[in-house]
Parts: structure tokens; sequence; C-alpha cells
């Protein structure tokens, strides 16, 4: 581990959010270490893909964020953090609460706590959800063209909407967001949260569990059947990882006057779309029809989030600039050239000794 704070450290950064944010940060010259347990099927191909690119200028360590004197050393050395790692999807959280809890909330306190114990913390970043908002139930919603739409007429989810953590991903997420965002107010660490809605693009090894967006794209290209949970009216505000990786980094950038700020984080109102008109779109796009089943709703999906992003818009000089058409384009053009057609399922096993090869092979 470096004594010198001249690098990033991304934990999760083999994931998909990760890489992208640290493949922005190399091309710009900066030193990034990547820590992660490997253990989302299809990520390692992501830190080769950044060993390959980026050379010495990255370092990838085979790191679990619940060992907290791991975390210890790596957060001490590092300038700034981006804290992503975490058990992703609601439906594992349901088979495995315990794991959940584990990697989301005592993960996310190691690393505060390290922080807290250096005399300048670095700023931390915070991936957290829109999970933590609940099924909003009391939103009134009506149902138009196939598309669910919001009665009262708003735009978005505002950061003042009440927190209601539902299923235990919520309550894990949920709990490390305000851990982050209180440790900004009760020690003046330099924290700042992101309440993210859906996020897709590149590097995603979306599964039908986590990284809707992805997933369908795969199976359509590999002409595996696809299941929607609910009517699929249902509707998000997708948001392209570019999109999101410059927000993260003006947010960086100014954690003066945002440290101790929530952010909600999506593509807002103009990339509101259905879950039927994205697997629509995708199929003009890659030619290909499969079968698509339908399936109960799952527990605390909402039926409509749409992200206000007034918030970032104003405090990060940010907006959206990738609309949703466009984007699902460069999803599939991606999926092209990197030949993963076929879902993260069916080619990759869940874990192995391949990660750990890598990461000893990268130091
Ligand atoms: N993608 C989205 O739409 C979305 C939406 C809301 C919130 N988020 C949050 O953003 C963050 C990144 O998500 P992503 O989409 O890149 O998911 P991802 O699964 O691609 O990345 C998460 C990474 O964390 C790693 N990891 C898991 N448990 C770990 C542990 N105990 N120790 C070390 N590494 C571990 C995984 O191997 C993976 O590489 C997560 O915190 C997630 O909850 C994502």
């Amino acid at each position: 581990m470096t004594s010198e704070r001249t690098h990033t450290l991304i934990t999760g950064g083999a994931g998909f959010i990760g890489s992208n944010v640290a493949h922005s940060l190399l091309r710009d010259g900066e030193r990034v270490t990547v820590a992660d347990n490997f253990s989302r099927a299809g990520v390692r191909q992501n830190a080769q893909w950044l060993k390959r690119t980026h050379g010495d200028r990255v370092r990838i360590v085979d790191v679990d964020v619940r060992d907290a004197e791991k975390v210890r050393l790596l957060v001490a050395g590092s300038r700034q953090v981006f804290h992503f790692a975490a058990q992703v999807a609601v439906t594992t959280s349901l088979e495995d609460p315990a794991a959940d809890l584990q990697t989301n909330v005592i993960g996310t306190f190691n690393v505060l706590e390290a922080a807290r114990a250096m005399r300048t913390p670095p700023p931390i970043l915070f991936t957290s959800t829109n999970k933590v908002y609940g099924g909003m139930g009391e939103v009134r919603v009506d149902l138009a063209e196939g598309a669910y739409r919001y009665a009262d007429g708003r735009r978005g989810v505002g950061e003042d909407a009440p927190l209601d953590f539902h299923s235990p991903y919520g309550c894990s997420k949920g709990a490390a967001d305000q851990y982050v965002h209180d440790y900004a107010r009760i020690f003046g660490l330099p924290t700042v949260v992101f309440r993210m809605s859906c996020i897709y693009g590149t590097r995603q090894f979306g599964t039908e569990d986590q990284g809707w967006v992805a997933h369908f794209a795969r199976a359509l290209f590999g002409s595996e059947p696809i299941t929607i949970y609910g009517d699929g009216c249902q509707v998000r505000d997708i948001l392209w990882i570019d999109d999101l990786v410059g927000a993260m980094r003006a947010a960086m950038d100014r954690i003066g006057s945002v440290s101790g700020q929530v952010f909600n984080m999506g593509g807002g109102a103009e990339n509101a779309v259905s879950v039927r008109t994205v697997i629509d779109r995708l199929r003009d796009i890659t030619g290909a029809d499969v079968p698509v089943a339908q399936a109960g709703w799952r527990p605390g999906d909402q039926r409509i989030y749409v992200s206000d992003t007034a918030k970032a818009e104003r405090m990060l000089g940010w907006k959206p600039r990738t609309s949703w058409r466009a984007g699902l384009e460069k999803l599939v053009e991606w999926l092209h050239e990197a030949d993963l057609a076929t879902p993260v399922a069916a080619r990759e096993p869940t874990s192995g000794g391949g990660a750990h090869a890598l990461a000893e092979a990268a130091r």
C-alpha cells in the first residue's frame, strides 16, 4: 500500500460504475486503486480491460470491504474515495439479508471509520439508491398509454421525499446512506451521497436481478427469453453512465461546497421510459425478438420513479446530456464491439480463482 496520497480509491472499482469512473480518471492521467472482491459475475473482464488500457497507473487489489484493516490501509493512502462496493440486488438481499447487511452497512462503516481516523480525511462519494424512498405507495399515479405517470403532475422526486426503507437492500443501503450523510454533519467528514435511480451503459454486466436495461439488451442479442416482473408499465428515468461519471467528478471537484449534501441522480423527466418501451426500442435497434414472459411484482417496486435532478443541476452545474434513445443505441454498439451478447449467467461463474489471480498479476 502506498504511503503517499496520490491515488483515487474506488471500492467496487471493477464493477459497472466503478470501472467507468476509473477509466475517466485514468484517461486524465490520474492514478487509481481499484479494490474489489470480484463477487459480481463478469467484472473481472472490467479489471483486465482497465489494466490493459492503463497499465501501471491502475492498481487492482482483491479486497473485501468487510475487512476493516485492509480498508483502513487503502483509505489512508487515498486522496479521494468513491465507495461503490455493495451487494446490489433486492432479490439477493431477500435470500441472504445478513450478507447484504455486512457488505452494505459494515463495509460502508469501515470506509467511514478509516477516514475519521485520519488527520485530513479524503472526500468520500457514496452511491445510494432511490429504493431508500420505498414503494412510494402514497404517491398517486395514473396509467396512460402503457406507462405510469404522476397523477399530481410533479416532474420527479426531490431529496426531501420521506425515507421509507423497504426490503433488506433498501434498509442496508438506507442505513449506509444515513451514516455517510451524518458523518459529514457530526464529524465534519467531506462526504456526498448520490441517490441513484437506473444507470445503464458500457461495462455493465446486467442480470435479471440488477441492471435490467443491459440485461434486456443482452438477452435480445443472445435470443434468451425475457421475464417482466409486474406489468412492464413501470417507468424509470434511465441515466447513461458517462453522464453519471460527469456528475460524480463534478461533485468531487467541488467537495468544499457540496460536502454533506445528498443528490437524487437519474435521467430526469426527459429520460423517463417504461420497461416495455425500452424493450420495444431494443427490439428495433437489434432487429431481434425473443419471447417475453410476465411474473408478479417484486417487493417495493415503484410504479414510477423519476428523479428531480434540479438540485444537482444547480449545485453541480450538470445536466444529463444523453437521451435515452441515443443511450440505448450506444449500449447495443458496445455489446457488438465487446461481443458480449450472451447474458452473464450463461457464461460467467459467479466466483472463482481467476479474480485472485488477476489481482495478484496486477500488483
Ligand atoms: N447501477 C445502478 O443502476 C445503481 C442504482 C442505484 C445504486 N447503485 C449503487 O452503485 C454502486 C455500484 O453499482 P454497479 O451498478 O456498478 O454494480 P456492480 O455490481 O457492477 O459493482 C459493484 C462492485 O462491488 C463489488 N463488491 C461486492 N461486494 C463487495 C465486497 N464485499 N467487497 C469488495 N467489493 C465488493 C462487486 O464485485 C462489483 O464489482 C453500488 O453501491 C450500487 O448499490 C447502482
